[in-house]
């Protein structure tokens, strides 16, 4: 499988966006399109950065019901969208219910991916707010499982956890990584952070960058930075 730097466009609103990616002439990023941008713009954002050639992540984080998950899969795949994802605390049976409704009655679907934990939860809000007494290394680990037996393709997860999500699950698991920093650059709100290099060293399949990239004073030097240490 293809190792590849998804940006997370990250705006609220289609014109930022496409100001955003009209500065990449010739090249078409791998994209995150997410709640904010979706809930701006709604599907037509997604079908216009496809139309420009783009693969797209829709991280739209879906938990509920299974056969509400389900109904709502069957028309995110309808907008042909690369990859989209999940909550894995929905439980096994509503993964199971996502992919049923993913998959197109050609038997192709997007990759689907588990969140486990947030990783703005920690251990404290866990046991506090959740009443999850375990540690929290090991739910991670229990939700990536089961996301797996569910048949779903990977889980989103820290770089940090990328490789013990492989041992775990298998090298074929994909594991797609935001929170990476430059060396040299700005940490902002995310608290462990690796370089692409790192990432690319410890085994992410995918990593997602936002800031490091759409805040950067040149955006194309920046992913092309992403692409050399992580891809190359
Ligand atoms: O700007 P930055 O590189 O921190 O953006 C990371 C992206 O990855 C954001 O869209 C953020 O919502 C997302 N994300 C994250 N941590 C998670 C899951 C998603 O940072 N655990």
């Amino acid at each position: 499988m293809g190792k590849d730097v998804i940006i997370a466009c990250d705006f609220d609103s289609a014109e930022k966006t496409f100001a955003f990616l009209d500065r990449f002439t010739g090249k078409k990023p791998f994209v995150k399109i997410g709640m904010e941008l979706y809930y701006a713009e709604g599907p037509s954002i997604v079908r216009e950065i496809k139309k420009r050639g783009h693969k797209i992540f829709l991280d739209l984080k879906l938990h509920d019901i299974p056969n509400t998950v389900k109904k709502s899969m069957a028309v995110l795949s309808r907008l042909d969208v690369d990859m989209t994802n999940l909550h894995a605390s929905g439980t096994c049976r509503m993964m199971e219910a996502a992919i049923e409704g993913l998959t197109r009655p050609d038997g192709t679907r997007p990759i689907l991916i588990a969140v486990t934990q947030l990783t703005s939860t920690d251990q404290e809000s866990m046991e506090k707010d959740l009443w999850i007494e375990k540690p929290i290394a090991d739910v991670v680990m229990h939700y990536a499982s089961n996301a797996k037996a569910a048949g779903l393709d990977g889980v989103v997860c820290s770089p940090l956890e990328a490789g013990k999500v492989h041992d775990r699950c298998g090298k074929d698991f994909i594991t797609v990584t935001p929170g990476v920093r430059f060396a040299d650059g700005d940490i902002g709100d995310q608290k462990r952070v690796m370089t692409p290099a790192e990432a690319k060293k410890i085994g992410s399949d995918y990593i997602v960058v936002g800031r490091p990239i759409t805040a950067a004073e040149d955006p194309v030097a920046a992913y092309e930075r992403c692409v050399a240490e992580f891809v190359d």
